[in-house]
């Protein structure tokens, strides 16, 4: 079983009130009878409510809020790269590698975010503060090569504007 595939324990979480209510207008984007179309974002909300993954108790739990079989929920986690099985670090940097990136430079970005953050892909720092992965295109080929860190994207990298953006994140 790959790390994809894994789901770790940790402590049942819960949704804040905010979030119950975010849930409930998620709904509205979709008919009554096809409430489990909502399953994504509603992932998304509880890996950003829950430390940025999604453990299996916090699975079993938006099955239950979903009020929908937990293998349907580990289904769309375990499929989707974007929802992080393993507990991940402060920041999540996301270094892509497909073609447009690959053409321009990508192998050089992340040899210089392996290097600067001292770890391997896959790897968290020790300080928990990164988190480097290798992902497929993220959709900003135009201004490749690019990586993701957390929410924002970062285009047209250089080996130094790695070094730059990583020493500028609080
Ligand atoms: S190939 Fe990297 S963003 Fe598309």
């Amino acid at each position: 079983m790959n790390e994809r595939n894994t789901v770790s324990s940790a402590a049942r979480p819960r949704f804040s009130e905010e979030a119950l209510q975010q849930i409930q207008e998620i709904y509205k984007r979709y008919p009554r009878d096809r409430r489990a179309s909502a399953l994504m974002p509603v992932l998304h909300l509880a890996q950003r409510e829950f430390g940025g993954w999604l453990s299996r108790e916090s699975l079993d739990y938006v099955a239950e809020v979903m009020e929908m079989p937990p293998i349907r929920v580990y289904e769309v986690a375990t499929f989707y790269t974007m929802y992080n099985l393993q507990p991940v670090g402060k920041y999540h940097v996301q270094a892509c590698t497909n073609i447009s990136c690959w053409l321009c430079g990508s192998d050089r970005i992340m040899e210089a975010l392996k290097t600067k953050l001292r770890i391997k892909v896959g790897q968290t720092t020790e300080d928990k503060r990164f988190t480097l992965r290798e992902v497929e295109c993220l959709g900003a080929c135009v201004n490749a090569p690019m990586m993701q860190i957390n929410d924002d994207y970062y285009e047209n990298l250089t080996v130094d504007k790695v070094a730059e953006i990583i020493d500028r994140l609080p």
